[in-house]
């Protein structure tokens, strides 16, 4: 193997189906050489919400074709690659299955590893392919199904700090358009009409947010929005401020939660202290500028991807394939890997505090 390595990434997890081929330097630099998202929002819009049995139809439809084009686009050959990385979960399972099953036939067909990469990961490294952002630092993790933080001081190691005891903030903003009828996913939506809304109009909680710990709750925030949406009609500008009322209250909790983990990341490592916030609700431009805010006074630099690397993507998946190959850890037979509906990063803390959300299946965050 040469000091680069090209790596084609599988990303099925959601409700996007993505390919990516990259290479990765010998310094951690960087290039995309081809990427394709094929976003399913068309065919869940109806319902407002991701079907699962639809998502995992899509995927199997189109997985081909996306990565045939995404391959044909880098002007690469299946047998130039170095490896071959597909999300192996957490995510919906039907999703989940058609990436990765893939994946293993084209490492088999090429004679190629196979590495299975947690989504989460994916997220947690995503800020690394567009800049240098070496370890350790705190990432906020906020998108339609997590909501966490946690101290990142190596490729493997996630120790978390605090996580939603219930909706992600993602969630929350697809189930308050969902409430509005202004489309799905929600977030963008809700963003768009929050512009023209009064953020102090609605006096909404922000569960947790006074509570010494770095938890978030975010399902009596949705619940209020609902109740308003219940109580009275609302007109074009009140649905503007509830909007507005909504985003400022996830904004609050997410800014006040960070200053209080920033506090304790600084009390555990010295040097640069470097904020990530990562997952599709990072690319909200209310929740960034007091995430600016929170980072500059505590004389942290936040580091945020590319809108385009905050959403489900495969960039960041290849990403983690290739530091996951150059650093020699890799499941040693990634063909025999199961594929994972939950998978928590940090799985130490997943299953010592069940709270958030464990059960049958097992810990979720
Ligand atoms: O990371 P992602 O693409 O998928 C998951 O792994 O969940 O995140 C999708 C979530 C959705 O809940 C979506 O509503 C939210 O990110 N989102 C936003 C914005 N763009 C996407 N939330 C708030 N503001 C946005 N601009
Ligand atoms: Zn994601």
């Amino acid at each position: 193997m040469s000091d680069h390595v090209t790596i084609l990434g599988i990303e099925t997890s959601c409700d996007e189906t993505a390919a990516a081929v990259l290479t990765r330097g010998p310094d951690g630099t960087v290039e995309i050489l081809a990427e394709t998202v094929h976003s399913q929002i068309e065919e869940h819009a109806p319902y407002g919400g991701v079907v699962p049995e639809i998502a995992a139809r899509a995927h199997a439809d189109i997985t081909d074709s996306v990565i045939a084009a995404t391959l044909e686009d880098s002007g690469l050959a299946l047998v130039e690659l170095d490896g071959i990385a597909a999300t192996s979960g957490p995510g919906l399972i039907g999703g989940v299955m058609v990436g990765m099953m893939t994946g293993k036939a084209l490492a088999m067909a090429a004679g190629k590893p196979f590495i299975p990469i947690n989504h989460l990961e994916g997220h947690a490294l995503s800020p690394r392919l567009a800049e240098a952002c070496p370890f350790p630092y705190l990432l906020l993790l906020v998108s339609g199904g997590h909501c966490q933080f946690l101290d990142v001081t190596g490729l493997g190691s996630y120790h978390r700090l605090g996580s939603t005891i219930d909706d992600a903030a993602g969630e929350a903003f697809d189930k308050l358009a969902k409430t509005l009828g202004i489309g799905f996913p929600g977030g963008p939506a809700v963003e768009r009409l929050a512009t023209q809304g009064d953020p102090a109009r609605f006096d909404l909680p922000r569960p947790l947010l006074n509570r010494p710990n770095l938890d978030f709750s975010f399902a009596g925030l949705k619940t209020a929005a609902a109740r308003v949406v219940e109580n009275e009609p609302l007109d074009d500008q009140a649905r503007a401020d509830l909007c507005a009322s909504f985003q400022q209250a996830i904004t609050d909790c997410l800014s006040g939660k960070t200053e209080r983990a920033l506090a304790e990341f600084k009390g555990q490592h010295s040097g640069a202290t470097r904020l990530v916030v990562a997952g599709g609700v990072a690319a909200n431009q209310t929740i960034r500028a007091a995430l600016e805010m929170v980072a500059k006074d505590a004389g942290a630099t936040l580091i945020a991807p590319p809108l385009k690397h905050c959403t489900d993507n495969a960039a960041m998946i290849a990403l983690a394939g290739a530091e996951r190959l150059v650093a020699g850890r890799m499941d040693e037979d990634g063909l025999a890997f199961a594929a994972r509906p939950r998978w928590p990063l940090d799985e130490t803390s997943a299953q010592a505090d069940p709270a958030y959300g464990g059960g049958k299946k097992g810990a979720k965050a």
